[in-house]
């Protein structure tokens, strides 16, 4: 247990853990599609994944392209269910191997969006890789080519996610158990 901001953090994967389990996956997307890979972070969320990604796919003898998407979903528990791109990339998708990097596969609303995106201008083969699966709150059918860790179905922090803005930096995946006294 960490005190951050005052609140209670316990750790729910280490450093080490997501570390070892990058270099696995690294090895895995390897031996998928990796043609002229162009690897497409969605942040904010995935923006230490997949950082650590691309460097363990590097190890692992990738030269990927690298881009990034900034997406928000609006009307979260409401039904009116959208995703909006806040930022798009530059690059041109058509024919690619295109590798999407998330932190978490929750509803699979961000996901199914950012497929059905790269599907639409013409990606020859869309793959996706996420560090967890919070696969109790699933509401489509999207499940992940490539998954770091099942993911309790708790608000979970660090590593680049967020709660209100804080927390991004912690170097673990964490969950908020309360305040500190
Ligand atoms: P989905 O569209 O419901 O699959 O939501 C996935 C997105 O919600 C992720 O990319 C995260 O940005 C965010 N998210 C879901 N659960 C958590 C969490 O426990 N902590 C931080 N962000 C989360
Ligand atoms: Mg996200």
């Amino acid at each position: 247990m960490q005190v951050v901001r005052g609140k209670k953090i316990d750790t729910l994967y280490d450093a080490g853990q997501i570390a070892r389990r990058n270099a696995e996956l690294a090895a895995e997307i390897m031996k998928g599609p990796s043609d002229d890979l162009l690897v497409i972070a969605v942040l904010k969320g995935s923006f230490i994944f997949a950082a650590d990604l691309i460097r363990a796919m590097h190890a692992a003898g990738a030269a990927p392209e690298v881009e990034f998407i900034t997406l928000s979903s609006y009307g979260a528990g409401t039904v009116s269910q959208g995703v909006r791109i806040i930022k798009d990339i530059d690059s041109d998708v058509a024919g690619r191997d295109v590798l999407l990097i998330d932190d978490i596969l929750e509803s699979g609303r961000t996901l199914s969006f950012a497929r059905q995106l790269m599907r639409d201008r013409g990606a020859k083969n869309v793959s996706i890789a996420v560090l967890l699966d919070k696969r109790e709150k699933r509401n489509t059918d999207l499940e992940a080519d490539y998954v770091g860790f099942e993911c309790p179905d708790y608000f979970v922090v660090g590593y680049g996610m967020d709660a209100a803005y804080a927390f991004r930096e912690l170097p673990y995946v964490g969950i908020v158990t309360g305040d500190a006294d």
